[in-house]
C-alpha cells in the first residue's frame, strides 16, 4: 500500500467513525477499502462530502451528505438495539452486517456525481445505473458478503419489490426517515 492510499484511508475513517463500530476485522477492512476506492475514483473528496447537500433533488438543502448518511447509520443501530431489547429471542439481527450495509448504501453515489464547470450534476453512468446498482458492483469488487450487498441493493425504492432481510428493512426505514422530512 502506498502512502497516498494510507492518507486517503485515514480521511475516510475521519468522515466515517462508524466504520470502527464493525467488530469483525475482515468485514471492517472491506468496508473501509470499498469506501476508499470509491472516493479515489470519484470527482468528490472527503471534504466535499461534509459540505455538499445530501440530495441534488431538494432545493436549498442544508443537510450535508455525511450528516444524512451518518444519521441513517446511527438510527439503524438505535432501532436494532431497541428491537433486540424488546423482542429478545424472537428476532435475530446481525449488527455487523447491518452497520456495514448502512455505511455502504450510498457508496455508489460517489460515481453517480459529475462535475461540469464546477457544478455538481448526475453523471451519465449515474443516470443509467442508479446508486443501488453501482453500489452493489463496488461492494462485490471488495468481496463484501451477499447479506451486505442485499442491504445496498434493496435500500431504496427499487427494493420495494423485494423481500428485504430484517437488516435491510431497518436500514431502508432509517434512511427514509432521514430523507422524507426534507422533501418538498
Ligand atoms: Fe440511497
Amino acid at each position: 500500500m502506498t502512502h497516498k492510499d494510507d492518507t486517503l484511508k485515514n480521511q475516510v475513517l475521519g468522515i466515517w467513525p462508524e466504520i470502527n463500530w464493525i467488530k469483525d476485522d475482515g468485514l471492517r477492512n472491506k468496508v473501509l477499502d470499498c469506501w476508499t476506492y470509491a472516493v479515489e475514483t470519484s470527482v468528490l473528496t472527503c471534504e466535499d462530502l461534509n459540505i455538499i447537500p445530501f440530495s441534488l433533488l431538494i432545493k436549498d438543502c442544508k443537510i450535508s451528505f455525511m450528516n444524512h448518511k451518518r444519521t441513517a447509520v446511527q438510527l439503524s443501530v438505535d432501532i436494532a438495539k431497541r428491537m433486540k431489547e424488546n423482542f429478545g429471542e424472537e428476532i435475530k439481527i446481525d449488527m455487523d452486517m447491518l452497520i456495514a450495509g448502512a455505511i455502504l448504501i450510498d457508496v455508489g453515489k460517489l460515481v453517480e456525481y459529475d462535475k461540469v464547470d464546477g457544478q455538481l450534476t448526475t453523471s451519465k453512468a449515474g443516470k443509467l445505473l442508479r446508486h443501488p446498482f453501482s453500489g452493489v458492483a463496488l461492494a462485490d469488487r471488495f468481496n463484501l458478503p451477499p447479506e451486505v450487498q442485499h442491504i445496498i441493493a434493496y435500500h431504496a425504492k427499487e427494493g420495494d419489490l423485494a423481500k428485504r432481510s430484517v437488516e435491510a428493512i431497518i436500514v431502508h426505514h432509517a434512511d427514509f426517515v432521514s430523507f422524507d422530512p426534507f422533501k418538498a
